[in-house]
């Protein structure tokens, strides 16, 4: 039996809002009037949902930027591709949330064309690369960074984790959190307790915490970095 997920490629893919809220333990009451920038924003439909809840949310990633429709037939390829590898692999996952892949492919369907129908004339949306950010420092009340870091670490060297989070943490005047700590084999990133000591001996902090939310066997904990021990 297989035991890791197989993508040839980072996937332009994306969540709604309600797992998003699941995934980094939101509360979006308090969130109401803050600027929370999602990074890498892929294919979610977080920002459209969250602007319509008086969050003044952006997003960032290397794909925006580009023709509407190469954007969105993108996205759609890679909604096949992640789907069908994760059912090869479905014995790795929860299906509570999810039921089946084809719940799974309606769930990233829905979040793709809520981010579709919102990209063009919503100016919120930034071509970005991580590790660099076309942002001031503390812009952002959170920061929230999910399925890059840690998911691909087979392809992307710890010198981009750290590089990243170290960004990611510049432009947040509150908190960053990420989400998964693990890569496509379910386990965790195997330089995590590294990564916490170079980032706390930069007067960082960090801490990783629960989260109600596990697709991915393990997945039930973010990684989180505050300013709140300055
Ligand atoms: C799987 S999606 C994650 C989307 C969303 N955060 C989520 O959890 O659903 C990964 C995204 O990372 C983007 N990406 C890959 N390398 C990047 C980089 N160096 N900087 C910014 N975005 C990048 C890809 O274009 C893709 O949209």
């Amino acid at each position: 039996m297989a035991d890791r997920l197989k993508l040839d490629r980072i996937a332009f893919y994306g969540r709604t809002l309600a797992e998003y809220t699941r995934m980094y333990a939101l509360d979006l009451a308090a969130l109401r009037g803050q600027r929370v920038l999602d990074c890498p924003g892929g294919a979610s439909s977080f920002t459209a949902e969250a602007l319509s809840l008086g969050i003044r949310a952006a997003a960032c990633d290397i794909l925006y930027g580009g023709d509407m429709a190469a954007v969105l037939a993108q996205g759609q390829a890679d909604i096949e591709h992640t789907v069908d590898g994760v059912a090869q692999v479905a014995h790795m996952f929860h299906w509570d949330f999810y039921g089946t892949p084809n719940g799974l492919k309606t769930q990233r369907t829905a979040a793709l064309h809520g981010f579709a129908a919102h990209y063009p004339g919503g100016g919120r949306y930034i071509n970005a690369r991580l590790p660099r950010l076309p942002f001031a420092d503390q812009t952002f009340a959170l920061v929230l960074s999910g399925h890059l870091l840690f998911t691909y670490g087979d392809r992307l060297d710890y010198d981009f984790h750290l590089k990243a989070l170290r960004e990611l943490y510049r432009v947040t005047a509150g908190e960053v959190r990420v989400y998964p700590l693990q890569g496509l084999d379910a386990r965790p990133y195997p330089h995590l307790s590294r990564l916490l000591d170079d980032l706390r001996a930069q007067r960082i902090h960090a801490e990783i915490r629960p989260v109600p939310f596990e697709f991915q066997r393990g997945s039930s904990q973010i990684l989180c970095l505050s300013r709140s021990a300055d």
